[in-house]
């Protein structure tokens, strides 16, 4: 299974590429937790990141392409994955192409979650993640056994910094201006599927799990 899922910021992509990736025993592949953790060792790479994404803005094309082409070519994408954030850009799009034909594949489906803009500051201001593992969760509708604190691993619990109301304007401009158009793009490839991502995180896994059924390879 080879699967984008793509959408606007808050939509729900993490929380379900978690789930199918462990559904399907594939790679999630996402390109803000690999920005994130590079963020927290103090690499080169995760300061020049930090510059962009605390303001809500896409890191440059060159270093997420960079980033993504050395991921893939690990083992741990041989089953298959679910790239969670990436493409954002049509150049990303275009690199994404080339990388996948350079191996003779080709990507099964790119999933659209659709959500109000009303529902996507909802779920972004109520946001709480792990720092340790990454784990998702939500003040309102994925509490945590204990509140403040990770289901999976025991670590405190923060809010992001971009889930600021300022960045998360910034973060639904960005992607109106530069990633909204790879539904066009991918729609004229015959390889976009629109997903209703309104409901529940059940409800959505269910239709997911639907679609993208014809394509596992476990
Ligand atoms: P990234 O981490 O990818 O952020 P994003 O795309 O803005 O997506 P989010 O993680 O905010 O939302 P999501 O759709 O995954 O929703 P989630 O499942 O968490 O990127 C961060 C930054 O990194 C970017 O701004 C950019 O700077 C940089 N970056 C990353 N990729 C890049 C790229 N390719 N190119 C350039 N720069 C890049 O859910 C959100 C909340 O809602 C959670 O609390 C969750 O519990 C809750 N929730 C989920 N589903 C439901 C539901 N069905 N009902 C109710 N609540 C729900």
């Amino acid at each position: 299974m080879r699967v984008v899922f793509l959408g606007a910021p808050g939509v729900g992509k993490g929380t379900q590429a978690d789930r199918i990736a462990a559904q399907y025993q594939v790679a999630k592949l996402s390109t803000g937790d690999l920005l994130r953790e590079a963020v927290r060792n103090q690499t080169a790479l995760g300061l020049e990141a930090k510059r962009y994404m605390d303001h809500g803005k896409l890191v440059p094309d060159a270093v997420v392409i960079g980033l993504v082409k050395e991921k893939l070519a690990d083992s741990s994408c041989v089953n298959g994955f679910v790239l969670d954030g990436f493409p954002r850009t049509v150049p990303q799009a275009e690199a994404l192409g080339s990388a996948l034909a350079s191996k003779g594949i080709t990507l099964d489906r790119v999933v659209n979650f659709e959500v109000s803009r009303e529902d996507i500051v909802k779920r972004l201001s109520g946001r709480r993640s792990c720092p340790k593992c990454q784990a998702t969760f939500h003040i309102d509708f994925a509490m945590p056994k204990v509140e403040g604190i990770c289901d999976r691993c025991g670590e405190s619990l923060v809010q992001r910094s971009d889930d600021r109301r300022d960045a998360i304007e910034m973060r639904l401009k960005v992607y109106d201006e530069q990633t909204a158009p790879l539904v066009r793009y991918y729609q004229e490839r015959g390889l976009l599927f629109q997903l209703d991502g309104a409901g529940t995180v059940d409800t959505v896994f269910h239709h997911l799990l639907r679609e993208l059924a014809p394509y596992r390879t476990t």
